[in-house]
């Protein structure tokens, strides 16, 4: 069965990347939440897509040159101004902690292909043995060096590699990189990939789908999962798809 995770949470009706969207997610009945880590200036896991906090939160910026003390008292409610309570950026570990109360799927995508992030990959992984989630999570990257890197510190993990062109045989490069997934930009994805890649075990999970017709396509293809804006959107036509 397809798997439906949420894109930063259920971003399309909360404020991506905070607790609130991962938690609607859950509500919503989503398999798996995706996320997005950058490093602070003091080496804390900051959840937030942006190498720069302008366009999410009331901060400005790199989170880079950010001390968490400081950056954890932003406002990440963008465009959900009318949400009356406090909304801020989660840490790793905050949402680590409210996945002992559900059995969520988290896959933590690592953005560190625009600045490098020395240790990031460490940090994330002394974080998953801290609470015992080998098999919960799932650790993508559009920086496939990384990805390599973190199969060498723990080659238990499961690794996603992240790409947005066409790629010629994209299992047989997950193979190559020891990657037991690919996250292909939904663009790129036909029936031979999402067929070959299965057959190879590597797990495909395109991004981002958010319409209704490719959503419907994909379950019949029987894809891995598939990571949506509108999870509740995707749940209702998998309901669909397996009532027939
Ligand atoms: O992990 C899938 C997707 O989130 C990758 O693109 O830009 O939304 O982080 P982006
Ligand atoms: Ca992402």
């Amino acid at each position: 069965m397809t798997a439906i995770f949420a894109h930063r949470g259920f971003s399309a009706i909360a404020p991506e990347n905070t607790l609130a969207a991962f938690q609607a997610a859950e509500s919503a009945g989503a398999d798996g939440i995706e996320l997005d880590v950058q490093l602070t200036k003091d080496g804390r896991l900051a959840v937030i897509h942006d190498e720069k906090l302008n366009r999410t939160t009331n901060g400005q910026g790199y989170v880079k040159d950010w001390e968490w003390k400081d950056l954890s008292k932003l406002e990440a409610k963008y465009k959900f101004p009318e949400a009356t309570r406090a909304i801020g950026i989660p840490s790793l570990e905050e949402i680590f902690e409210w996945m002992r109360e559900n059995e969520i799927i988290c896959n933590i995508e690592l953005k560190n292909n625009e600045f490098p992030y020395p240790g990031m990959e460490e940090k994330v992984i002394r974080l998953i043995r801290q609470f015992n989630y080998e098999g919960r999570v799932i650790i993508s990257s559009f920086n496939h060096y990384s990805l390599t890197y973190v199969y060498q510190l723990a080659p238990d993990l499961e690794t996603a590699a992240l790409y947005s062109s066409h790629l010629y045989m994209p299992w047989k490069y997950a193979e190559a990189i020891r990657a037991g997934a690919i996250h292909p930009n939904i663009r790129t994805v036909n029936h031979n990939i999402i067929r070959s890649s299965i057959e190879h075990g590597i797990q495909i999970r395109p991004y981002t789908v958010n319409k209704e017709k490719q959503v419907r396509w994909l379950i019949e293809e029987g894809c891995s999962a598939l990571i949506t804006d509108d999870p509740k959107m995707a749940l209702e036509i998998r309901d669909s798809v397996l009532d027939v």
